[in-house]
């Protein structure tokens, strides 16, 4: 077992790579590290093989406290991996952190984060396409979205700020329009191989905005038609303030 609490590593100058972590990861659990570059990875590793000296916290292995140990004596390998690693979900992992300005913004099974990330950042980050993240407003008791009306989410309040989140995989194209649709026009189309990644230009209160949908390889839209995204509203997560909203 490693333990760290309240782990720091701020280099001179002022750059705290690793901000009070605290981290519990067990024997034999593969455990992976994820987060844009800078987010502190390679300082967090580093610090618990003792290649770096934390400027607070401990690190605990085994039970035993290894924080003013030399590398040596840690019983800790540290193997570089040249491969670009990807934010998609092929990462097979028993855990996954997600790391952000040297703090863990959350950490989970991959299904756990992929399915419920818990806040924007780790939804815009996860995923081989970004999920949709579309600001809207509730209010006359629905979600107000891009010009789109979807039912009430559990635990919004009348007149409360949201941010409608909402994989491309989860939304579908109709051709003609709906209440409960975006409506906007196909400005690209991807071919993902057996499916296609389509953008929607959607116009909105908050200006435009970009609305990506999966569609079959047989539903290839027109370029520059009219096209609505439904979305599969029980597949919606909702953000208030940047967090996941848990009813
Ligand atoms: N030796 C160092 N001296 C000063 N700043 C550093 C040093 N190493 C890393 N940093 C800074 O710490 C932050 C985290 O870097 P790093 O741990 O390499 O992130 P990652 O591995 O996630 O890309 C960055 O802002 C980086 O510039
Ligand atoms: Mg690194």
């Amino acid at each position: 077992m490693i333990s760290l609490h309240g782990l720091t590593k701020e280099f001179p100058g002022g750059v705290r790579a690793v901000d009070a972590l605290d981290l519990e990861i067990a024997d034999g659990e593969f455990f992976a590290l994820l987060g844009p570059s800078g987010c502190g990875k390679t300082t967090l590793l580093r610090t618990i093989a003792g290649l770096e000296t934390p400027t607070s916290g401990n690190i605990v292995i085994g039970g035993t406290d290894v924080t003013a140990l030399p590398p040596g004596r840690r019983d800790v390998a540290m193997v570089f991996q040249d491969y670009a690693l990807s934010p998609h979900m092929d990462v097979m992992a028993d855990r996954i952190a997600v790391m952000s300005a040297g703090r863990i913004t959350q950490v989970g099974t991959p299904s756990q984060v992929f399915q419920r990330p818990a806040n924007t950042f780790v939804a815009s980050f996860i995923g081989s396409t970004p999920m949709n993240l579309l600001p809207g407003v509730a209010k006359d008791g629905a979600l107000r979205v891009a010009g789109a009306v979807l039912p009430m989410a559990p635990g919004v309040a009348e007149g409360e700020e949201i941010v409608y989140g909402l994989r491309p995989e989860y939304m579908d194209l109709s051709a003609s329009p709906r209440q409960d649709a975006f409506a906007g026009h196909v400005s690209v189309v991807e071919n993902l191989g057996t499916s296609y990644l389509v953008t929607l230009e959607v116009a909105s209160d908050a200006g435009d905005l970009l609305v990506q949908a999966v569609v079959p390889e047989d539903a290839e839209p027109t370029r520059g038609g009219p096209a609505w995204a439904v979305p599969r509203h029980d597949r919606a997560l909702v953000y208030r303030d940047g967090e996941l909203v848990v009813p």
